[in-house]
């Protein structure tokens, strides 16, 4: 039987400021989620969440970018927004760019990424959920997952998955995509998403099939509203085991927090933490930006779990590593390459001073 997985976030409220989500929106997301599953909507449902963002990661038999599933999820961040207000939490509806819902959620605000799939005799999922950064963020644990066997030993040694995968990689700044098979087409993969504020891997297939094998959400708040309103704190799915990576594969490359773009005002470069559920608040300067991964196993679409996969005692020497990584970086105060150079960056004053400026400026 074919499913599809929907995980569809937004940032409608924080507590206390952007580090955490009250409560009262998860009580209400949870209705929420309970009454769609009771409808017959979706076929099973969990919430997810990390820093200021709440995923809603939902099974059905509706397909991709289904109006039915997308209103819900934006009619149930609407209500959740009602939420944020009367207990004045912060940039409550920050991601709700548009008045009203029209087709799919592109371009509206809450970000999404969707996989419909063929269920295997065991379907292990892992839903990473990241806040204060962007979705570049995944490109470098994507190749090192999918294409590198330093991190994947079963490219090399698991005939299943010896012949590579194929990887869609969007142009967010021109919004095309194009394909690559790899290991023949690595270098050239590695030239465009080494880029990963305009190149992003969107989805993940197998040579043989079309199925994806893994999806991310790729939409970037200010090209689609025409001013930023935040980074799009991205997700994404990776299906495990069997032919393809193994769920510690799938898992290895966050032992390493590599640097990623976001955490304070979006504008800034840190590592990327793995937490547990328990740590997901994001707090000094507003970060470091961090990530959380949800196991689950899918039984007739049923989303058996979820497991804390980032708990394990396994992830504390990178949690260290980035917490040196951020002491490191925050020295640099104001200096890139700590601050995004300012094309990258969230907010900027530099037109303003330079209109200041202008007239002092002397040829030398
Ligand atoms: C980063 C983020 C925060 C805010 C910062 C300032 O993605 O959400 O770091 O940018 O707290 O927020 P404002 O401008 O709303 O005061
Ligand atoms: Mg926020
Ligand atoms: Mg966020």
């Amino acid at each position: 039987m074919k499913y599809t997985l929907s995980i569809i976030k937004a940032d409608v409220g924080g507590f206390v400021g952007h580090s955490d989500v009250h409560p009262a929106l998860r009580e209400e997301c949870e209705e929420c989620l309970a009454k769609a599953k009771k409808d017959g909507l979706i076929i099973d449902c969990c919430r997810g969440e990390v820093g200021d963002d709440i995923a809603m990661i939902m099974t059905h038999d509706k397909g991709l970018e289904s109006e039915e599933i997308h209103k819900f999820a934006w009619d149930t961040f609407t209500k959740m927004t009602e939420a944020a207000k009367k207990y004045g939490q912060y940039g409550a509806g920050q991601d709700l760019l548009v008045d009203a819902f029209s087709g799919n959620l592109k371009g509206m605000g809450p970000g999404f990424a969707e996989m419909t799939f063929e269920e295997r005799p065991s379907e292990p999922i892992i839903v990473y959920l990241a806040d204060k950064t962007e979705p570049g963020a995944w490109n470098m644990p994507l190749y090192k997952i999918f294409a590198d066997p330093f991190n994947t030993i079963g490219l090399v040694i698991d005939p299943n998955m010896h012949e590579g995968f194929r990887f869609e990689v969007d142009d967010l700044i021109d919004e095309r995509k194009i394909v690559f098979s790899l290991p023949e087409e690595m270098y050239d993969m590695l030239a465009l998403i080494g880029s990963p504020s305009r190149y992003v891997i969107k989805q993940i297939f197998r040579k043989d099939s079309d199925e994806p094998v893994a999806a991310t959400s790729t939409q970037r708040l200010f090209l689609m509203a025409g001013r930023y309103v935040g980074k799009d704190d991205p997700v994404m799915a990776v299906r495990c085991q069997s032919g393809l990576p193994a769920v510690g594969e799938a898992l290895e490359p966050f032992s390493f927090p590599h640097v990623v773009a976001g955490w304070m005002r979006g504008s800034h470069h840190g590592p990327l933490m793995p937490v547990g559920f328990k740590d997901d608040t994001p707090t000094r300067f507003d970060g470091p930006p961090r990530v959380v991964a949800m196991g689950f196993q899918l039984k007739d679409g049923m989303l058996v779990g979820p497991r804390d996969m980032f708990a394990d005692i396994s992830y504390d020497n990178a949690r260290r590593l980035a917490l040196d990584a951020a002491d490191f970086l925050r020295r640099h105060g104001p200096f890139e390459p700590h601050r995004l150079p300012q094309e990258e960056m969230e907010y900027t004053t530099m037109p303003s001073i330079m209109k200041k400026l202008k007239d002092r400026f002397e040829s030398a």
